[in-house]
C-alpha cells in the first residue's frame, strides 16, 4: 500500500443504511478513512475493525462506554430521550398488553406469535417445568444461608450435564436448551428459597400460568395450597416483560462474550446470572430496598442519605439511580412506579418505603448534583417494592431479575452465534507493566 494513499477500512458487510460516509484519523503524519454506517434508529458508528492492522493503534475505552460491540436487531434504546423498544415496539405497549411468555416469544423469534404458535411455546414450556431428580440433590450441598444467586448460577450451568445433546459447539440455535431454560428457571430459583427455609419442593402445576405456577412453587407446601392473587400475578407478569432484555448490558455482554468461544447456552446463561448478581447491575433492586429500610429503621432521613450519596470520598450511592445509557428517565422505572401504587392500592398493604422512595426521588430530581449528572431512577428503584408487597424475600429480588432477563439473554446469544460477523470475543489492551526485568534465581533474590 503506498503511504500517500488514504487506506480505507472495509465498510461493514451489511450496512444498515446505504449513506455510508468516513471519518478521517490523522496521525503520525498519515491519515486514514474509516466508514461510518447507520442503523435503523439513525445512530452512527464508526467501523474500527481494521484499526490496528491499518494503524497499528488500539481504541481505549474502560467500561466500553464508546464501544458498540455488534450490531442487533433485538432492542432499541434511546438514553437521552429515556425510548425503550423490543422488536422495534415501544415497551409501553408491549406491558399494558402482553403476557411474558408471549414478550420471550417476540425477544428471541423477532416476531409475535399468533395464537396456535404461543400456544404451542407455552405447551412446550409448560410440559419441560420439572427438574431431573438427580438435580435436586444438589441443593442439599448448599448451605442454608447460600445467597439463591449463587445455587441458581450452578444449578443453571449444571444443566448441561443433563442435557448434553443441547451442548453442541456448532449448534447456533439451541432450541432443546432455550425451552429448556425458560421452563426450569422458576423451579430452580423456587427450589432455592425452600431449601433456604427448610421446607419440602413444591412440584410445578401444568395447570398455571407462568408467573402464578413461580408463586406456587415459592409459597405452597405439601399441606396446603398457596392460591395466587391475580394481582400478584399480573405485578410479576409486568416486571418479567420489563426485566426482559435491554441490549449490551453488564450481563448480556458476558453471555455473548461466553457464547463467542462456542461454550453451549448452559454455560453461557449461567455467567450471566453470576453478573448480574453484582450490586452495581441486577444486585441493586436488593440494595435499594436495604437502603429503603435502613433510613426507615431510623438510620437517618432521606435527607441526610441524599447528603451522603452527594458526598465526595463517600462511596455511598444512592442505589437504583442512575445508568450508563438513560441520561433521562428510565422508561422501565415510570412504569413499575405507577405499578407499585397499583398492587399496594389492591392488596390493601400500607408500604412506608415507598413513600421513602417517592421522597427520595422528590430530593434527588431538584438536587443539582443529580441533575447535573443527569441521574434519574432506574428499573431497579421500585421493583423491589412490589417484590416485597408481594411477599418475596429480599435475597430473591436479584433472581426475579434473572428470569425476567433469561428471554434477553437467549436471544442475544442466538444473534451473536447466527451473526455473519461472528468472531470469538477478545479485546486488547495497552500494558503498563514493568519492562527490561529477567528472572532471578530464588537463591539469588
Ligand atoms: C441495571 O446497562 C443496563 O442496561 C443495566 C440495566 C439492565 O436492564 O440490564 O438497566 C440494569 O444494572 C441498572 C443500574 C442498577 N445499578 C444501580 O442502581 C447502582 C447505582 N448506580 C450507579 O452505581 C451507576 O449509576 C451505574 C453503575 C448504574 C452507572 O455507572 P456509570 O455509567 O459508570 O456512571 P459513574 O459510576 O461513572 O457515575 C458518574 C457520576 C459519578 O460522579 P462524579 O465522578 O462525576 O463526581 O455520577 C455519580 C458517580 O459518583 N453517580 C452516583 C450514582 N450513580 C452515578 N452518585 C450517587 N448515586 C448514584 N446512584
Amino acid at each position: 500500500m503506498t503511504p500517500s494513499a488514504t487506506p480505507v477500512a472495509s465498510p461493514p458487510d451489511k450496512p444498515a443504511s446505504a449513506t455510508a460516509s468516513t471519518a478521517t484519523l490523522s496521525f503520525d503524519g498519515r491519515s486514514y478513512d474509516f466508514s461510518i454506517f447507520e442503523g435503523s434508529e439513525g445512530e452512527k458508528a464508526i467501523d474500527f475493525s481494521k484499526l490496528r492492522a491499518l494503524t497499528g493503534l488500539v481504541s481505549h475505552d474502560p467500561g466500553f462506554a464508546n464501544t458498540g460491540a455488534c450490531k442487533s436487531s433485538i432492542t432499541y434504546i434511546n438514553g437521552e430521550q429515556g425510548i425503550l423498544k423490543y422488536r422495534g415496539i415501544p415497551i409501553e405497549e408491549i406491558a399494558a398488553q402482553a403476557s411474558f411468555l408471549d414478550v420471550a416469544y417476540l425477544i428471541i423469534n423477532g416476531n409475535l406469535p399468533d395464537s396456535p404458535e404461543l400456544d404451542a411455546f407455552v405447551g412446550e414450556i409448560t410440559r419441560h417445568t420439572m427438574l431431573h431428580e438427580d438435580i435436586k440433590s444438589f441443593y442439599r450441598g448448599f448451605p442454608k444461608d447460600a445467597h439463591p444467586m449463587a445455587i441458581c448460577s450452578a444449578v443453571v450451568g449444571a444443566l448441561a450435564a443433563f442435557y448434553p445433546e443441547y451442548t453442541d459447539p456448532d449448534d447456533t440455535e439451541a432450541e432443546g436448551a432455550i425451552i429448556r431454560l425458560l421452563a426450569k428457571l422458576p423451579t430452580i430459583a423456587a427450589y432455592s428459597y425452600k431449601h433456604s427455609i427448610g421446607q419440602p419442593f413444591i412440584y410445578p402445576r401444568n395447570d398455571l400460568d407462568y408467573t402464578s405456577n413461580f408463586m406456587h412453587m415459592m409459597f405452597s407446601t405439601p399441606c396446603e395450597e398457596y392460591v395466587v392473587d391475580e394481582t400478584v400475578a399480573d405485578a410479576l407478569n409486568i416486571l418479567f416483560i420489563l426485566h426482559a432484555e435491554h441490549e449490551q448490558n453488564c450481563s448480556t455482554s458476558t453471555v455473548r462474550l461466553v457464547g463467542s468461544s462456542q461454550a453451549n447456552l448452559f454455560a453461557s446463561i449461567s455467567a450471566g446470572i453470576s453478573a448480574l448478581w453484582g450490586p452495581l447491575h441486577g444486585g441493586a433492586n436488593q440494595k435499594v430496598i436495604e437502603m429503603l429500610e435502613n433510613i426507615e429503621s431510623g438510620y437517618g432521613s432521606a435527607e441526610k442519605f441524599v447528603e451522603k450519596a452527594k458526598a465526595k470520598g463517600d462511596t455511598t450511592r444512592l442505589m437504583g439511580f442512575g445508568h450508563r445509557v438513560y441520561k433521562n428517565y428510565d422508561p422501565r422505572a415510570k412504569i413499575i412506579k405507577q405499578a407499585c401504587s397499583d398492587v399496594i392500592e389492591n392488596l390493601g398493604v400500607k408500604s412506608k418505603i415507598l413513600e421513602i422512595a417517592m421522597r427520595l426521588e422528590e430530593i434527588a430530581l431538584s438536587d443539582e448534583y443529580f441533575i447535573s449528572r443527569n441521574l434519574y431512577p432506574n428499573v431497579d428503584f421500585y421493583s423491589g417494592i412490589i417484590y416485597k408487597a408481594i411477599g418475596i424475600p429480599v435475597n430473591m429480588y436479584t433472581v426475579l431479575f434473572a428470569m425476567g432477563r433469561l428471554p434477553g439473554w437467549i436471544a442475544q446469544w442466538k444473534e451473536m452465534r447466527n451473526d455473519p460477523e461472528f468472531r470469538i470475543g477478545r479485546p486488547r489492551q495497552i500494558y503498563i507493566g514493568p519492562v527490561g526485568r529477567h528472572f532471578i534465581p530464588v537463591q539469588q533474590r
